[in-house]
């Protein structure tokens, strides 16, 4: 996506081709900084830490931390120990492991002087592919928009997405914006709505700033304000990304997501998520009983984030001191509120049968 007039994606290799670099989301919207990752410790930081986020690119930073360590030391205890330090991160987004899992089964039939290289090799595999998934999901969800705005008649399409499945949280393209950017590229006249999405803002923070650098119209709302909009009739349709999806269609996203589908459902407002196949966990049913619930840090909650005038990141409290809180990052919504994922090879209903018939191979293992 393009930033200021150059193009850029989220995560590339260094000039020495030995180091990756990253923008350092914990600064934007205020700084469009980028960091450089010499080790596998600093990619394990970059992810715990939110420098990346998003589901996708959390596996892609993953892979790259993975060829660093290879790149240190390719024995097998350092693969191992390598691994174990990226997976314990984050748990929720189930793109950790899959990423993680495929560098481990290219890497340990190898022997260990070639492992570098193609860690390497396959970390830039794997972040193209997300590219490639993203487009796809892109030119798969954009007829939902055209619909949409045929239905209409007149006026923008309203879409309200929560936190940031943007291109922020990809290589590129975003899941959830891909639709959006590729629609608004077309000339459909299309609408915004970008929940806020406390604790950490990120689509007050991220989506919106991607949206203003791509010139996308969008109107920043307070996480409670979805279902009111949807009351009135102001949102035609709504898009998520998710974290992880089970083989039985539940949704796994951002704290918010499930209230927001709840909405939805009771005004009769489409529910789409979008969901590139290495966000779908093929190996589970149940997403309440089965995906483990990120718990971050009470200070998200007690306390906000803003620019200090001196420039810096600062945070200032908003709760009594004293006063607990509680800050699960992520829910999970029943399939039965979903009205489509759309994924990299179309538009599929959230269900066992119907996601079986799309990723045979996967289903197959599960
Ligand atoms: O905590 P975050 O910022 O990593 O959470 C991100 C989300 O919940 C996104 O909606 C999800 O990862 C899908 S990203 C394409």
């Amino acid at each position: 996506m393009r930033v200021e007039g150059k193009s850029h994606r989220t995560i590339w290799l260094g000039p020495d081709r030995t180091s990756v670099e990253i923008i350092d989301q914990t600064r934007l919207p205020h700084r469009f900084e980028t960091i450089t990752i010499r080790d596998v410790r600093g990619a394990a930081r970059a992810i715990k830490d939110m420098q990346v986020r998003g589901a996708p690119l959390i596996g892609v930073t993953a892979a790259y931390g993975v060829a660093l360590a290879m790149a240190a030391d390719p024995s097998n205890a350092h693969l191992d120990d390598a691994c174990a330090l990226l997976r314990a991160t984050r748990p929720t987004a189930v793109n950790l492991q899959w990423a993680l899992n495929a560098m481990r089964e290219a890497l340990e039939p190898l022997a260990a002087p070639s492992r570098a290289d193609a860690a390497f090799a396959l970390a830039e595999a794997i972040a193209e592919a997300d590219v490639a998934l993203c487009a796809a999901i892109g030119e798969f969800g954009r007829p939902l928009i055209e619909a949409a705005a045929a239905r209409k008649g007149s006026g923008p399409v309203q879409i309200l997405t929560h936190c940031n499945a943007g291109w922020l949280a990809t290589v590129d393209w975003g899941t959830a914006t891909a639709p959006i950017y590729k629609a608004f590229e077309a000339g459909v006249p299309l609408h915004v709505w970008v929940d806020e999405t406390r604790p950490r803002n990120q689509g007050a923070s991220l989506t919106a700033w991607e949206l203003g650098k791509q010139g996308v119209p969008h109107t920043i709302i307070v996480d409670n304000a979805g279902g009111h909009l949807m009351q009135r009739g102001e949102v035609d349709l709504v898009i998520v990304g998710t974290d992880r999806t089970t083989a039985s269609g539940d949704v796994c996203n951002k704290i918010g997501t499930y209230l927001k589908a709840l909405a939805a459902k009771d005004n009769g407002v489409p529910f789409y998520v979008a969901a590139p196949s290495p966000s779908i966990d093929f190996a589970i049913a149940d997403g309440l009983a089965e995906i483990p619930i990120e718990i971050r840090s009470q200070n998200e909650v007690t306390h906000i984030a803003g620019l200090a005038e001196a420039g810096h990141v600062e945070n200032v409290r908003v709760a009594p001191e004293g006063s607990n809180a509680l800050n699960p990052a992520f829910d999970v919504t029943p399939a039965h509120l979903v009205t489509g994922l759309i994924t990299e090879r179309g538009v599929i209903a959230a269900s066992r049968d119907s996601l079986a018939k799309a990723f045979p191979e996967h289903a197959a293992k599960a």
